[in-house]
This record gives C-alpha cells, structure tokens and sequence, in this order.
C-alpha cells in the first residue's frame, strides 16, 4: 500500500475502513495533494472486498477547515476554468459504491462541509461547526455547497447560511435533517460512527450498494422516475443470492444468515 502524507488509513472494525484527514498545522485545509490522496485510499476501500463500510473522519477540532485558502489566494479565472478546479474533489466520492458515513467533530466548514455533504451518512458532534463562508472570501461554494445544503436543509435555511457566511452547530445539523445524529463528544462520536458502520459490513453488501444507489437517485429525479428506478432494483435482486439465503432464514428462524456478497 502507498504511504499518505495528508491522511491516515486504518481498520477499526471488521469490514469498516477508515480515512483520517491529517493535516493538523492547516486544520485539515482541503489542498489538491490530500484530496488525491483522499481519492486514491476510497477508490483502494472501494475495491477491497475485505472492506464494506467507510468512515471519513478528521480530528477533535477540525474535520476540515474548508479548501485550501494558500493554494486558492493567487489562482486566475483560465486556470481555475481549464483544470475544472475542484471537479476532482467529488468525482470519486460521489461514484463510490460501499456506503460511506462522515463523522465530523469541530470545524466543517467550506470545503469541508461540502465534504461531510457528499458521503452517504453525516454523524456529528452537538458542537460541530459547519458552515460556508466562502462569501466572506469573495466567492461562493464551489464543491456542491449550494446544491447540496439547498436539497438537505431546504432553501431558505440555505439561503441565509450561504448569504451571511455564519456557522451553524451540529445540534443544529441535526435539527435540520443534513446530520442523522448527534454525539456529546469526539469519543461517542467515533464509537457510534464505527459502531453504524459495522452494523452495515454486516448487512449483504449487494442490497446495499442497491440500496444506496436508489436514495441517491431521489435526489435526482422526478418521484415518479424516482419509484420505477427503486422497483427495477429491487427486482433485481431477486436474482441475487443473498435475497435467497435473507428470506429463507427469516422462514427457518435462521438467525444468523451468512450472506454470499
Ligand atoms: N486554508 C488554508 N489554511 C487554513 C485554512 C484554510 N481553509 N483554515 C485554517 N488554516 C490554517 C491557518 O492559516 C493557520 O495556519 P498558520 O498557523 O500557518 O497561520 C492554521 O490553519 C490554524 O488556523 P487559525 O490560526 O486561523 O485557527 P483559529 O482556531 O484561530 O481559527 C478557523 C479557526 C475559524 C477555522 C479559521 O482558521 C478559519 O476561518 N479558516 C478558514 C475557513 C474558511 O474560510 N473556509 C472556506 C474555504 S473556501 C472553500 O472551501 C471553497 C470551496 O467551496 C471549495
């Protein structure tokens, strides 16, 4: 496996891979060389069949403090618009397969928040700190912010955040429905995230990847576009082994089925 500079990689429970973001001098600052690094250990946690569910996380303080503001201060519209700058940040992301949970403690903001935005799950810390302040730099969120805290949080919510540029907490977070849940602190936080994920590695991984697939076409599509999509899959998986051995166990009383993907 290649060495990272800006991120960790571990295992902190059967099935479940972990990405830490480690940059702790910048506060977790989203520069180009740790999202190609971010992206290289996904795509790895993606295709290693060993691994089901994985957790993004970042430090007690600071899951990420947004884009990298050094490496952004003296970039030009031409080169911004013809290396696509930031395109690359949700590309891998957004296209993995195995569900993907975001455990935020600290700062998330900008760039970070749009991060713990594209993974699957979003678990906080009741202090977290997201926000977009990408106004008070001149410019606006430029890695989904506006789409996604729009579709999370409706507009109006969205609307003031992203105009005023303040902070919201991760109590609020889950008030609004963009976090699933809450933590008292750094711990209960990583426990419970690893805790979700294990629960899911334990799942057959065919159903939910499938599953994953249709919740996120809800954010796509039409309702009704939406419904047919769920039920071509769900059918689909009648072919599948593991839709055999899940209601045949339930029939039995077979507790503990053992799942082929
Ligand atoms: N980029 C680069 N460096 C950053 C950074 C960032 N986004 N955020 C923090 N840092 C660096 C600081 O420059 C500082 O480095 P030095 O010690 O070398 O000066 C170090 O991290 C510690 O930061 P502070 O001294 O500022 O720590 P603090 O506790 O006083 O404040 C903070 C913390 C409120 C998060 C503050 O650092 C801050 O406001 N950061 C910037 C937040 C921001 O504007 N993010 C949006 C970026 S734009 C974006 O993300 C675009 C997009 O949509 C993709």
């Amino acid at each position: 496996a290649r060495t990272y500079e800006n991120i960790l990689v571990d295992k902190p429970a059967d099935g479940v891979g972990q990405v830490t973001l480690n940059r702790p001098k910048a506060l977790n600052a989203l520069s180009t060389p740790l999202f190609k690094e971010l992206n290289d250990a996904l795509q790895n946690m993606d295709d290693d069949p060993s691994i089901r569910a994985i957790i993004i996380a970042g430090s007690e303080k600071a899951f990420a403090a947004g884009a990298d503001i050094k490496e952004m201060k003296d970039l030009t519209f031409s080169r911004a618009y013809s290396t696509n700058f930031i395109q690359l940040w949700s590309t891998t992301i957004t296209n993995l397969n195995k569900p993907t949970i975001a455990a935020v403690s600290g700062y998330a903001l900008g760039g970070g928040c749009e991060l713990a935005m594209m993974a699957d799950i979003l678990y906080c810390t009741a202090n977290a700190k997201f926000g977009q302040p990408e106004i008070k730099l001149g410019v606006i969120p430029g890695a989904g912010g506006s789409q996604r805290l729009s579709r999370a949080i409706g507009k109006a919510k969205a609307m003031e955040i992203i105009l005023t540029g303040r902070t919201f907490s991760g109590e609020e977070a889950e008030k609004w429905g963009l976090a699933a849940k809450t933590f008292p602190d750094f711990e209960g936080l990583m426990n419970g995230a690893k805790e979700t994920a294990s629960i899911i590695a334990g799942n057959p991984m065919l159903a939910a990847k499938a599953a994953k697939e249709a919740v996120n076409q809800s954010q796509e599509l039409a309702l009704s576009e939406g419904v047919k999509f769920e039920r071509r899959l769900f059918h689909a998986l009648f072919g599948s082994q593991d839709q055999k051995v899940g209601m045949s166990a339930f029939v039995d009383k077979v507790k503990d089925p053992k799942w082929t993907h």
